[in-house]
């Protein structure tokens, strides 16, 4: 991935690839990028040989919803006997039912659970993780959630960026009354920037949850108080939440799967990274996908996500998304490769660290059973990690062939 900023349009539709080639690393950082004839003369204590494999940047998963209890998998026959996700929701199931077990859980157990689906991601092979709160609703779990993530940036390898979510959802308590909610919503900003608990804001701008209007006003809120902020917007009905992303030069405009013809012009002018999660379109059995085509033909800088989370998309394998933006968005291998590596280290102000290999930048680098970049979206479903480092420590390491011989 070369160039300055994040890749937009054209730029995501060229790879700079080496071949034979070596990194070379120093004190945690990249010091030295070249063929394996102009590495021989240098001096190193240790060499992992990855001959026959592919070596990328480590992946960036710039929207997830790490921090939450239980799960959720009694929906699943709920959806199968068709009912929609946000019907759920206005059953107080859902994102409610989420919001019940994580206010009941302490901060231990939020943390172990935490950590768990960290060790899965940077299995696959993700190094810069994005994590948001909003499964609290409440001024005590918010806080409760976001220091779990700040805890995590000292006790695990992945680099942690913090969203507060506090407007997931309208709580049980605040059904008739939305907008006294954000305004204490608004209330606990303080505490947050006060406690450097979370770097971004964020809302769910859709029907049922927050209206445009709602949305505008709590976000410019935010930015008042010095946060950068993302939406997640038009997910299931087109409401104008792209629009909206890039008038308040929001970070990312996040889903963005009803996005007008009009949106889409605007983001491709905009430096507002589109961060699509098609993993969501997937499991809730949609047959609408972000139209990621239009928007980088456009000009626009997209970036791919998992959307982690226990309702519309539980899983941690940024890999298998790629796939899916392989056969859903009809994305090309280059353009997937940059939209989990650049431009999502762009989406959550880490562009300048993560992302990319290159020279005094963090060793975030992982080594895959692949022949070529091309083979990870291709062959579906698997992990095909081999080693991961990070800050050039191996963190996670498969030992061995992959097959289970069964006798
Ligand atoms: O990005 N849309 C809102 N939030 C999540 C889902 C959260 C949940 O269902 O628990 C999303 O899809
Ligand atoms: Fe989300």
């Amino acid at each position: 991935m070369e160039g300055d900023g994040p890749a937009k349009g054209e730029q995501m539709k060229t790879l700079s690839v080496l071949e034979q080639a070596a990194v070379g690393i120093r004190d945690g950082k990249v010091a030295f990028i070249g063929t394996m004839e102009e590495a021989a003369s240098l001096q190193a204590d240790k060499v992992i040989d990855a001959k026959g494999k592919l070596v990328t940047p480590g992946l960036v998963d710039p929207h997830t919803h790490l921090v939450f209890a239980g799960s959720r998998e009694h929906e699943m026959a709920l959806k199968q006997q068709g009912v929609p996700y946000l019907e759920i929701l206005k059953r107080g199931g859902g994102i409610l039912s989420t919001v019940q077990a994580t206010r009941e859980a302490s901060e231990e157990e939020l943390l172990e659970k935490a950590k768990f689906h960290l060790n899965r991601m940077i299995s696959y092979g993700t190094t810069t993780v994005e994590a948001k709160s909003g499964y609290g609703l409440d001024e005590e779990t918010e806080l409760k959630q976001l220091r779990v993530v700040k805890r995590l940036q000292g006790e695990h390898p992945i680099d942690l960026v913090s969203t507060f979510l506090g407007a997931h959802a309208i709580p049980t308590e605040y059904k008739e009354e939305p907008d006294r909610f954000l305004a204490n919503m608004i209330v606990l900003l303080d505490i947050i920037k006060k406690e450097e608990l979370a770097e971004f804001v964020d809302i769910f701008c859709e029907t049922g949850v927050f209206t445009v209007e709602q949305s505008r006003a709590f976000l410019q809120a935010a930015k008042a108080k010095g946060f950068d902020v993302k939406i997640h917007a038009d997910e299931i009905d087109p409401l104008g939440g792209t629009e909206l992303a890039v008038e308040l030069e929001a970070k990312s405009g996040d889903h963005l799967v009803g996005a007008s013809e009009r949106g889409i012009q605007l983001l491709a002018q905009s430096n507002t990274i589109a961060v699509l999660l098609p993993g969501t379109s997937f499991y809730l059995g949609k047959e609408k996908y972000a139209k990621a085509r239009e928007m980088i033909d456009a000009g626009a800088a997209v970036a791919l996500s998992t959307d982690f989370n226990p309702g519309s998309s539980p899983t941690e394998n940024l890999q298998l998304i790629m796939s899916i933006a392989a056969l859903k968005l009809k994305m090309t291998p280059e353009e997937i490769w940059h939209a989990v590596t650049v431009n999502a280290a762009y989406a959550i102000n880490r562009g300048e660290e993560a992302g990319r290999i290159a020279i005094g930048r963090k060793a975030d680098i992982v080594i895959w059973d692949a022949p070529n970049y091309a083979y990870i979206p291709y062959h579906y479903g698997v992990n095909h990690v081999r080693t991961v480092l990070k800050a050039g420590n191996v963190v996670a390491e498969r030992s061995g062939g992959d097959a289970v011989f069964v006798s």
